[in-house]
Order: structure tokens, then C-alpha cells, then sequence
């Protein structure tokens, strides 16, 4: 539905500066015959005036997102299951858990980081609303709760388990609309020296790289610190310390403790600095963003005419979420793109959302190298070109942070 007023501080000043239109369900690839009951809302987003918080204008139900069926496998990349052992590593040496401490880690799909602390032996517990995916990770052994989080579910851990030492949330916060009841069951599970530690694409980002593809339906929220510090404000809560980090095409990291338990690190207060220096009360802002956005999607469309024009094959490489914004905003169908290649069992041979662009699997990529090749799963960019610079002599054509075509990488 959508909202009129901030969906964290209640505050009327929201800004619609643009929007994309009528957009489907981000990961709801389908089939055929599925067409005619296909779901459509329109994607917008606004920001806070008054909390800086940027989100969408409406949000499908999120049981038509995160279901049975749910597509998204987190352990099909290896460069993110190295990402996420490191950061179970970090917790254990850089704040000290303790095999009997609790970590409790949300929306951590077929596994997470809760699996790495599972393999060694460590107190965990993994909570996610897709029970496909939290399945999977209960089947390797991880202690699974297949439930949204919120203040009755961690008042229910709580009781059961006790407080948490470490709380953990990766590409996880974004996705959900009530981030009050999340940050209240957070505040109620932590204990006093507790981290919560959350990423999520990061609002600068997004604007540095006009990488506006990260605007879809799931990731209702994209955080910035000034928002992040703001929400903290309203509990025993404060961040303490920031890391950028290159995952989900450039996220930010808040380590986020109980008020006064922790140093206020250097890096933290140079970001806010640099936010504060941008200003994101200012409409400037945003305007510029959606001027980017414009740009972008007059030179994609423009570039790959052109190539069609010359008889080109042209595919798209990862059927991510992100790619769904694109081709929608965009009016980019099959006539541009001849087909997808993915490697999720969940996405092949079935059609991209609302422009039905077909998902082929790995090995019709392999078998019918296209002149050109869209990385739309750019997010992915060093463990792609590790996997293709041998073996793919075609052009690769990026979206960010400018429309470009690659001889090579
Ligand atoms: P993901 O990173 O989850 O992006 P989004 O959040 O926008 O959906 O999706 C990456 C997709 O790319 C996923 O469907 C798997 C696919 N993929 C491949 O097909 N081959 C690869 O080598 C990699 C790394 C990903």
C-alpha cells in the first residue's frame, strides 16, 4: 500500500522526486501460462525530509516477495560465502563471541553466517520467512526459525535462548517495511555488550554509480548513516563504526551497539562528515540522481537498438532482481535482449518479470555465445570474469556507472 508518511518516523515530508512505473514482482519469474495473473505496482521512491530515510512509495504485501517459493539461493556465489565466513571469523576475533553466546542472524536464506558459527561448534540461530531457503539451511544442520522478525519473535528467542551477543543482518534490513519492529526486537534481544551488525546497498552508492537497478521491490529501504544514525536515536542504540564494502554492487556495514558501550571509530565520524557535506535534505540530490537515471536509460535503449539493428545477438548475464527494475523502467523485452542466462534451478526456463525475456541455463550460454553480453548481475563482476575471460570472446555491455561496451574485461 501506499504510504503518506514515513514508514520510520511517521513524518509527512516524504518526497516523490520520481518514478519508475508500473514495475512486477522483482523475482518473480514465470511461466507462460502465468502471464495473465501477473502482479504489477508501481516502483517509486521517496525520501524523509525530516529523517533522511530513502524508500519506496508502496511495497507489494511482503508474502508475495519472501514465500515457499522464494528464488534467491545465497550459497550460488562463491565470492559471497567468502565474504560471509570472514565476517563470522571478524565476530569470534574482533568482538570476542563465545561458543555459549548467542549469534542470532535474520533473513540468512539457505545458510548465512550463522552456518559458518554452526560448523564451529558456535550458539546460533538462524531466522528467515522464506521456508524454502530456511529449509535448506535447517537441512546443514543450522537451528532455523522460519518466521518475519519483530518484537513478539525476539521476546520469544529471548525467553528461550537469552540475550545476543551478536545480531546479524546481510542484505536482510532493506527488505523490510516495519524497520521499527525490527530495531525494537533488536533492542530487546541484545545484550549490554552486544553488536548488531547489518549491510545493505548503500545510498551513495547507488548515486555514484546511478545504479538505480538497486530500487525494487524487496529492498524497500536504501540505507544511508544519516538514516541509520537516526533510526539508532530513537533506542539504547548508537553505530559505532562503518565499512564500505564492494558486495551487492557497494554496501555499507554499521556495527551498531547499546549506547556509550563502544568507541565511536574515525571512519565512522569521516562518513558522516561526508554525508553531512552532501546534504541528503537537499532535493538537489535527488533531482541529479533522476537526471542520471533518465540519462542511462536513453543510451541503454539507444545502444542496444542499434545493435539489434546489425543483427546482433545479445544476452543478459544473471537474472538478477536488479535487472527487473531495468527492462521495465526501460520497455526492454526480447527484441533487445534474446535471452538471460542464469544458473539458479529456480529461475532457468522460465521468463524474466514483466518483460518476459526467456532465463536460459549456463550451458545454453556456453553453447550460443552472443556478440554482446549485458552483466546485469554486476554485483558479481570479478568472480564473472574469472569464470568467462577464457572462454567468452564476445563484448560485455555495463550499466554503471555510465553505459559502456567492453571489448574485454
Ligand atoms: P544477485 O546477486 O542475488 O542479485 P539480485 O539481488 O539483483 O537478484 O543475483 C545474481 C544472479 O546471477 C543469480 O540469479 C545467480 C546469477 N549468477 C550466474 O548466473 N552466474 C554467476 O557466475 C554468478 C556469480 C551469478
Amino acid at each position: 500500500m501506499e504510504i503518506d508518511s514515513c514508514r520510520f518516523c511517521k513524518s509527512k515530508n516524504i518526497n516523490k522526486f520520481m518514478t519508475y512505473g508500473k514495475m512486477p514482482i522483482a523475482n518473480a519469474f514465470l511461466l507462460e501460462q502465468d502471464y495473465s495473473s501477473e502482479f504489477f505496482f508501481e516502483l517509486a521512491p521517496v525520501y524523509c525530509e525530516d529523517c533522511c530515510l530513502f524508500q519506496l512509495i508502496d511495497q507489494p504485501d511482503p508474502e508475495l516477495l519472501f514465500h515457499d517459493e522464494y528464488a534467491f539461493h545465497a550459497s550460488t556465489s562463491t565470492v559471497m560465502q567468502k565474504h560471509f565466513k570472514d565476517l563470522s571469523d571478524s565476530v569470534i576475533t574482533r568482538f570476542g563471541l563465545k561458543q555459549d553466546q548467542l549469534a542470532v542472524e535474520i533473513g540468512n536464506n539457505d545458510g548465512g553466517m550463522v552456518h559458518y558459527l554452526k560448523e564451529m561448534n558456535y550458539n546460533h540461530l538462524g531466522i528467515d520467512p522464506s521456508k524454502n531457503v530456511a529449509d535448506i539451511a535447517a537441512s546443514k544442520g543450522v537451528n532455523m526459525l522460519n518466521a518475519f522478525f519483530g518484537r513478539e519473535v525476539a521476546q520469544s528467542v529471548l525467553s528461550k535462548e537469552g540475550p545476543a551477543k551478536i545480531f546479524l543482518a546481510a542484505n536482510t534490513l532493506a527488505h523490510i517495511p516495519d524497520i521499527s519492529s525490527v530495531f525494537q526486537g533488536v533492542d530487546e534481544l541484545l545484550s549490554k555488550d552486544g553488536v548488531f551488525i547489518t549491510e545493505d546497498p548503500y545510498l551513495i552508492n547507488v548515486f555514484e554509480k546511478t545504479s538505480y537497478d538497486q530500487i525494487y521491490d524487496e529492498h524497500v529501504f536504501i540505507f544511508s548513516l544519516t538514516a541509520m544514525n537516526n533510526i539508532c536515536t530513537d533506542f539504547d542504540l548508537e553505530v559505532f563504526d562503518v565499512e564500505p564494502l564492494p558486495t551487492a554492487g557497494g554496501s555499507m556495514r554499521y556495527f551498531i551497539g547499546r549506547k556509550g558501550q563502544n568507541e565511536i571509530t574515525e571512519r565512522k565520524m569521516e562518513f558522516e562528515e561526508k554525508e553531512n557535506n552532501l546534504n541528503l535534505k537537499d532535493e538537489s540530490v535527488y533531482k541529479k540522481f533522476k537526471q542520471n537515471c533518465e540519462t542511462s536509460k536513453s543510451d541503454l535503449v539507444k545502444l542496444l537498438t542499434e545493435l539489434k539493428a546489425e543483427g546482433k545477438l545479445i544476452a543478459g548475464y544473471g537474472a538478477t532482481s536488479k535487472s527487473t527494475t531495468i527492462f521495465n523502467y526501460c520497455d526492454i523485452d526480447s527484441n533487445l535482449i534474446d535471452y538471460i542466462t542464469d544458473t539458479t534451478p529456480t529461475k532457468i526456463n522460465k521468463m524474466s518479470p514483466g518483460k518476459h525475456i526467456p532465463i536460459y541455463d549456463y550451458q545454453y550460454f556456453c553453447d550460443n555465445h552472443p556478440d554482446y553480453t549485458y552483466l546485469l548481475a554486476w554485483n558479481h563482476k570479478n568472480e564473472i570474469i574469472k569464470k568467462e575471460s577464457d572462454k567468452y570472446n564476445g563484448k560485455w555491455i555495463t550499466h554503471t556507472p555510465i553505459i559502456e561496451v567492453h571489448d574485454s574485461f
